[in-house]
């Protein structure tokens, strides 16, 4: 097994602070970088600062790619509750990314097969992902990959684990309003990634964080997986930490 680079912070701020230094210094070096972002409320902190850093003009987007995780089955790019949209609203809005140079799953797709093999071909064309930015749901899921008896290896629908559902139940009015089904990347496509950087914030997360890098690796807990990966750089705060 391969043990990540941990570095234990004070609080979700200083979360942001030490992941947007990641940031920094691969956009310093590798200026057309394709950046894996995330989602969800942990990574919030984190655009938080990278927009500031952005506007000291320390940080340049004008080159950089992104490719988004994931996106909800159903939902159109400006739903208020679309990933599209939180990655407006969070970061694309306010840096210099040119908007043909972001991807995120197409919610209304008509064609699955299609749209999923396109995304993959697009992250390969701009090269493969650099960093690849990641939160955890509280049944180890990264992306939407939820617990199943095997790692799925490239972009593709999902049902959403109903522990998903109730979790994410809090941006919508009603339990009924969450989409039952999303597209999202791979853990193939995940672990292609030349470095990966989880975030972890929240005490709500100890246990699951303690399963994903001291307990066996198992489909059933996919970010297990990461235990494989040669370059990951675990960032979480105190109340997090399982020890
Ligand atoms: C969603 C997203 C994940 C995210 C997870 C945890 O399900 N698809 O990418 O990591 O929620 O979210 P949070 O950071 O709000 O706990």
């Amino acid at each position: 097994m391969i043990h990540p680079r941990i570095i234990v912070v004070e609080n979700p701020e200083e979360m942001g602070a030490v992941a947007a230094d990641q940031f920094e210094a691969l956009i310093q070096t590798k200026p057309a970088a394709l950046l894996g972002l995330a989602t969800g409320s942990t990574p919030i902190p984190l655009y938080r600062e990278l927009v500031k850093r952005a506007n000291e003009g320390k940080i340049d987007f004008s080159r950089i790619r992104s490719a988004n995780l994931d996106e909800y089955k159903g939902l159109s790019p400006d739903h208020p509750q679309s990933y599209r949209k939180f990655m407006q609203d969070h970061l694309f809005d306010h840096v210099s990314i040119k908007p043909e140079n972001t991807i995120v799953p197409d919610g209304l797709t008509e064609d699955v097969d299609a749209m999923c093999a396109a995304y993959e071909a697009q992250i390969e064309a701009w090269g493969g992902v650099d960093l690849q930015l990641l939160g955890i749901g509280h049944d180890g899921h990264i992306g939407f990959n939820e617990p199943d008896d095997h790692f799925p290896a490239m972009t593709h629908e999902v049902k959403l684990a109903e522990m998903t559902i109730e979790a994410n139940k809090r941006f919508f009015d009603s339990v009924d309003d969450v989409p039952k089904a999303a597209f999202t990347m791979g853990i193939g496509t995940i672990m292609a990634a030349r470095k990966v950087l989880l975030i972890v914030t929240g005490a709500d997360k100890k246990e699951i964080l303690r399963q994903t890098f001291w307990g066996p690796v198992t489909p059933q807990v996919p970010a297990t997986i990461l235990q494989f990966h040669p370059n990951v750089v675990l960032i979480c705060d105190k109340a997090a930490y399982p020890f």
